[in-house]
C-alpha cells in the first residue's frame, strides 16, 4: 500500500481532541437516530468474509463501533487524509487504518474489493464535480452485487422564524462562507443523485433527522444536537476566519450565545405552531391519528396556512411543511391540496401548476426520495380514495352526509370581491 502513506493534508477543519470528540458525539446523535444501526444497506453482517471500507474515517470510530456487530475475521479498512487520530490501542486486529485523500485513484488491491463501501460527512470539502469525482473513484473499490452506504448532512433545511432568528443567522454565515469556497454545505441531498451518476443502481435514500430543543421527546439526543452545532459554530472561525465579510470572533461568540439560549428554548419544529399558527393547520395529535389510520394530509398553499409570516410564505415553507409531516408520521400520509381555485395571492415560487416542477426539484433537493414524491403527488391520494371506495361498498346508503354547520359565506361583498379579481368569469 505504498501509494496510500504519503499524502498531503490538505483538510483546512479542525483537528484537535475536541473535534475528534464531537465526531463521537455526533456519531452517537446518527446512529441513535438511525435506531442504533449503522448500515442501511442490506447486508449479510454476520458473515466471516465480509469487507468493508470506511472512507475518510477519521480516527477509526465508526469501524470500531461496527466491529462490535460483525465477525471477528471480517476485515474492516478505514482510510483518511491523516493518520495522526488513528486510533491504535483500542482497535480490534481486524480493523486496519490506513492514508489516502478521496480525490485520488484508489489503489488496486482495492478495486471491485468489498461488500461495503462506506463515507460519511466529507462531501463539505467538496464542490458539485469534486463530490461526483470522488463518488465515482470510490464506487470503483464496490464488488460486484456489494454495497455503497454514502451519508452526508443539510445544513440548510431548518424552520426559520421569530423564534429561530440566530439559527438562520448560522445557517445564512455558514451558505455565505460555502458559497465563498464553492464547496457544497449541504451535499446530503444530492448523494442519489451523485451515485445514480456514478452507475449505482437500486438506490435507496433514508431521511435521518437530528432535531433539538425542550419539546424533543429523548433530551439525551437534543443535546447532543445541540452540542454538534455549537462545535460547528467553534469551528467556523478556524475554517472560515480569513473570508471577506465573515464575522469576527467577537460576533461569532455572540452568535454562539443567541444560538444556545435559542436551541434550548424555542419550539421544535411544531408543525401548527411554528410554522402557522391559524386555527386550520392541524396540530401533531392529528397528525398522529392519521398515521394510526392510514389516512392523508393534503399540504395547502394558501400563503396565511403556509406561514403567518410574509417573508416565509415560499416555495420552500411548503416543502418544510412535507418534510415536517414525513419525519412525523412518514411520507405515505401527505398529498397536495394545493387550493389554487380558492386563493387570491399564491406564495413566492408556486404561482400556480406550471410551478409544479420547481416543487419537486426543491423535494428532490431538500432529500425527499423520488419514491416518496411519486407518493406525494399522487400515489397516496389513490390509496386513501381506493380504500374508501373498498369501506364504502355495502354500507347503508341511507346514512346522512356528515357535514360541518357553516354559515352561507356567500354574501354581496364576496361576490363583488370575486367578479373584480376575475373579470372574465361570468
Ligand atoms: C467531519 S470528519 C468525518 C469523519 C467520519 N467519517 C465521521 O463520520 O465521523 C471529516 C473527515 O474527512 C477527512 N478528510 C478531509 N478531506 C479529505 C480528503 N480529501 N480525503 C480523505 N479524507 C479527508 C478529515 O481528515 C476528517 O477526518
Amino acid at each position: 500500500m505504498s501509494n496510500l502513506d504519503v499524502v498531503e493534508d490538505t483538510y483546512k477543519g479542525p483537528r484537535h481532541d475536541g473535534e475528534y470528540e464531537r465526531l463521537r458525539v455526533q456519531h452517537e446523535l446518527v446512529k441513535a437516530n438511525m435506531d442504533g444501526k449503522l448500515v442501511l444497506a442490506p447486508i449479510d453482517l454476520t458473515s466471516s468474509t465480509i469487507t468493508v471500507l470506511d472512507s475518510a474515517t477519521a480516527d477509526g470510530y465508526w469501524l470500531v463501533d461496527l466491529a462490535h456487530s460483525l465477525h471477528p475475521q471480517a476485515r474492516l479498512v478505514g482510510t483518511d487524509i491523516a493518520s495522526q487520530y488513528f486510533l491504535k490501542a483500542d482497535k480490534p486486529a481486524n480493523i486496519e487504518l490506513h492514508l489516502h485523500n478521496i480525490f485520488e485513484a484508489w489503489p488496486n488491491e482495492y478495486i471491485n474489493a468489498f461488500d461495503l463501501v462506506h463515507q460519511r460527512f466529507v462531501l463539505p470539502v467538496c464542490n458539485d464535480a469534486q463530490s461526483l469525482d470522488s463518488i465515482q473513484k470510490l464506487f470503483t473499490c464496490v464488488k460486484p452485487g456489494g454495497y455503497i452506504q454514502l451519508h452526508d448532512g443539510d445544513m440548510e433545511t431548518i424552520i426559520e422564524g421569530p423564534d429561530r432568528v440566530a439559527m438562520t443567522e448560522f445557517r445564512d454565515m455558514m451558505g455565505m462562507a460555502w458559497g465563498i469556497m464553492g464547496h457544497n454545505l449541504s451535499p446530503g441531498p444530492k448523494l442519489a443523485h451523485w451515485l445514480r451518476e456514478a452507475g449505482a443502481a437500486d438506490i435507496q435514500e433514508t431521511l435521518v433527522f437530528n432535531e433539538c430543543g425542550p419539546h424533543v421527546a429523548n433530551q439525551v439526543q437534543s443535546e447532543r444536537a445541540i452540542s454538534v452545532l455549537l462545535a460547528l459554530l467553534d469551528g467556523a472561525h478556524l475554517l472560515l476566519g480569513n473570508i471577506p465579510g465573515f464575522p469576527s470572533v467577537q460576533k461569532l461568540g455572540q452568535l454562539k450565545k443567541d444560538l444556545e439560549h435559542e436551541l434550548r428554548t424555542s419550539l421544535t419544529q411544531r408543525y401548527s405552531a411554528a410554522l402557522a399558527a391559524t386555527e386550520r393547520n392541524v396540530n401533531d395529535e392529528a397528525l398522529d391519528r392519521l398515521k394510526e389510520n392510514g389516512g392523508i394530509i393534503m399540504v395547502t398553499f394558501l400563503p396565511e396556512l403556509v406561514s403567518k409570516h410574509d417573508d416565509h410564505q415560499t416555495l420552500q415553507t411548503v416543502v418544510d411543511h412535507m418534510l415536517y409531516i414525513g419525519q412525523r408520521i412518514g411520507f405515505d400520509h401527505i398529498g397536495i391540496g394545493s387550493d389554487y381555485d380558492g386563493m387570491f395571492r399564491s406564495v413566492r415560487g408556486l404561482e400556480d401548476t406550471s410551478r409544479y416542477p420547481q416543487l419537486i426539484s426543491e423535494m428532490l433537493r431538500r432529500g425527499i426520495s423520488r419514491s416518496n414524491i411519486e407518493k406525494i403527488i399522487g400515489m397516496n391520494i389513490i390509496r386513501v380514495l381506493k380504500e374508501v371506495e373498498r369501506l364504502g361498498v355495502g354500507t347503508d346508503k341511507t346514512q346522512p352526509v356528515l357535514e360541518d354547520d357553516l354559515p352561507d359565506m356567500w354574501d354581496d361583498s364576496l361576490r363583488k370581491l370575486i367578479s373584480q379579481t376575475y373579470p372574465d368569469a361570468s
